[in-house]
């Protein structure tokens, strides 16, 4: 608690470092997977590809679940257009559920190319371009639409 009797956790700063550093992780994590897409077929880094499939799923749900249990409740209680709000929040709900279930299918991928089970390294292309992009669009949209509300 602070002198005017905020949860320091709470802040508008706090909160917007917060989300800040999920968004570093996430796009860091979206260049190892880029990097990795331009090295297949052949001249992947078996490590790299692991230590993506393995960071996949805590990276995504991590901010996935700051975002919904911590940032979206908070913004619903400022005032705003709540139906405007209540749209955005249904929007991003939606697309982390999808990089949700669509991670679950590059982390296995990756294992699979790791193994040497990986028959269609040409579709693993695809698969990761379309994972990682769809991912920069969503943080576009948040930092766009989400970010500047929490110091409104
Ligand atoms: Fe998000």
């Amino acid at each position: 608690m602070n002198t005017f009797g905020e949860d320091e956790g709470d802040l508008p700063v706090s909160l917007t470092l917060a989300v800040e550093e999920h968004i570093e992780e996430q796009i860091s994590l979206c260049s190892s997977l880029e990097k990795i897409a331009d090295s297949l077929p052949e001249d992947f880094d078996p490590r790299m590809c692991m230590l993506a499939a393995k960071s996949i799923y805590p990276v995504f749900k991590g901010a996935h679940d700051f975002e919904e249990n911590v940032l979206f409740p908070y913004l619903a209680k400022k005032d705003g257009d709540r139906e405007t709000l209540q749209q955005i929040f249904d929007r991003l709900h939606a697309e982390h559920w999808e990089d949700e279930s669509f991670g679950e299918e590059v982390s296995e991928a990756l294992i699979d190319l790791v193994n040497g089970e990986q028959d269609n390294p040409e579709k693993l292309g695809y698969m990761l371009r379309g994972f990682f992009e769809g991912v920069k669009r969503h943080i576009a949209f948040e930092r766009e639409h989400l970010l500047p509300l929490i110091s409104k």
